[in-house]
């Protein structure tokens, strides 16, 4: 009995697409960054007749960047509302037309002449990812099997990786990061959108929305038949019906009541921490300054050393695809952490200490490269999808724009900071993630429980527990939560 159907796979392709255009969109602006930054001047100096001096241009210019991030905790704050309203599919439908207005206004600046039209469409283009990025893990996490949920978690942070990747080989000078296309560059999101809402009209609801939130059994049986390949869905109904009857006992969860009530106080944290993690690691320090960390460690064809990260990035998201299931959330977490903060340490020393040797520069793209391989083991794909697993489908959409707006919080603030520690601390900057990955390293290993091959019930049910008793059971003696392995954890349903 196979799990992975056609249709599953045409399914998760579909929302995969907003995984891409988040990718997309986070990498865009970076290779063109010069040639926006001349068109603002220019476009001052028509209106005004006197050239924009450097210090607005950089505000300007740090504006249209980070709003971007504004607009993704915007977008990632409206998951819960809107995906309760909707439902799954229709919601990813609609966040589509943000693509388009996003795309629009961007590609038409140049023709208006007036960079506000890419500010405004930047804002936008951030709102629709910010929902992407709670839309897609939510709707893949619920149409996955559950022995292959981590795999397919996984494949959102593989769209955004070949999202990234794509944007920096598009933004290559001789292709469309030129002083004439970039405006296309930048509108080129327009596409997928199109793509995704046709394929999206091939793909159902998810049914766990239909059953659990809309009571429609008999319209949940039959996706899930065609999801799964075969006829007897009856377990999966069965843990569905469960969970809704625990729902119907429980009022709607608000994201207050996440704080309030001790059985999602525990995962809630772990979720935020998680995200957190994720972005305070320093990884899009990297991915946003790349090509200026390797220029000034003394390599002469940068882009193509940035490049080359985008390839890392993508090779270690595909295997750690295939590691999820197997070794588990936790155990990658860690591995990726402890990667990253041996690299940290050695970029430190490549960077900061004796610099213009051609050994360092090696040691230095070693140690950038070896830095994004670590997160793409477990700190890049876990946050992302272990946020659906730690909670069941009542407070799931609350806790996943919680999650969402911190994540997107916290990459605001490194966008925003990381340009003046760096001017401030030099190389010495790397220290500062240093600290922090050792700090969230010991976290995972005392608050992180493993939820590979657990059903979504019985992970819920494991915190209530942990909340309700003073948890003899799930509480070891560090504090950390040992939640009881179910009878379907060690049964690979394969
Ligand atoms: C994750 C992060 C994103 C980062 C990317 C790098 O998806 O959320 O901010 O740019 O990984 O691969």
């Amino acid at each position: 009995m196979s799990f992975v159907t056609c249709y599953l796979m045409f399914c998760v392709s579909t929302a995969v697409i907003g995984s891409l255009q988040f990718g997309f969109n986070t990498g865009v602006i970076n290779a063109p960054d010069m040639k926006v930054q001349n068109f603002i001047r220019n476009v001052s100096l028509e209106r005004t007749g006197e050239p924009m001096d450097e210090s607005t241009l950089t505000t300007v210019w740090s504006v249209t960047v980070s709003i971007f991030n504004v607009g993704g905790m915007i977008g990632s704050l409206s998951v819960g509302t809107l995906v309760d309203k909707l439902g799954r599919r229709k919601s990813m439908l609609l966040s589509n037309i943000l693509a388009l207005i996003g795309g629009l206004l961007m590609g038409l600046s140049k023709l208006c002449n007036s960079y506000e039209l890419i500010i405004v469409g930047r804002l936008v283009i951030g709102a629709f990812c910010g929902l992407c990025t709670g839309l897609t893990p939510m709707f893949v996490g619920e149409i996955a099997p559950t022995a292959l949920r981590g795999a397919f978690g996984t494949l959102h942070q593989l769209g955004v990786v070949i999202g990234i990747l794509i944007a920096q080989i598009l933004g290559l000078e001789s292709l469309l990061g030129s002083q004439s296309l970039w405006p296309l560059l930048l509108a080129l999101t327009a596409v997928p959108a199109v793509l995704q809402s046709i394929m999206l009209i091939f793909c159902p609801e998810s049914p766990r929305y239909l059953l659990i939130t809309l009571n429609q059994e008999d319209e949940a049986r039959q996706v899930l038949i065609r999801l799964r390949g075969y006829s007897d869905v009856e377990d999966d109904i069965r843990e569905m019906k469960e969970e809704a009857m625990k729902m119907s006992m429980e009022k709607k969860v608000s994201i207050p009541e996440l704080f309030r009530n001790s059985a999602y106080r525990q995962p809630i944290i772990i979720a935020i921490v998680l995200q957190l993690s994720q972005q305070l690691s320093g990884i899009n320090a990297v991915i946003y300054y790349s090509t200026e960390i390797f220029r000034n460690a003394g390599i002469t064809e940068p882009v193509f050393a940035t490049i080359g990260v985008g390839a890392v990035n993508t090779l270690f998201t595909v295997i750690s695809l295939f590691l999820v299931e197997r070794a588990g959330r936790r155990t990658l977490h860690m591995i990726g952490l402890a990667g990253m903060a041996v690299c940290t340490l050695l970029m430190t020393i490549s960077l900061g200490l004796v610099q213009g040797t051609s050994a360092i520069s090696i040691l230095a793209i070693l140690a950038v490269f070896g830095f994004v391989a670590s997160f793409e083991m477990g700190p890049g794909p876990i946050p992302w999808f272990i946020v659906a697993e730690l909670f069941a489908q009542g407070p799931r959409p609350a806790a996943i724009a919680v999650a969402g707006c911190c994540n997107w919080t916290a990459s605001f603030l490194v966008g925003l900071l990381f340009p003046k520690l760096l001017k401030l601390c030099d190389a010495y900057v790397f220290i500062i993630f240093l600290i922090l990955l050792i700090i969230f390293f010991v976290f995972t290993y005392f608050r992180v429980p493993e939820t590979k091959g657990r059903t979504f019930e019985d992970i819920a049910s494991g915190f209530s527990n942990a909340a309700g008793s003073s948890a003899t059971n799930y509480t070891s003696p560090e504090g950390a939560i040992t939640m009881p392995v179910s009878p379907t954890s060690d049964k690979i349903q394969m």
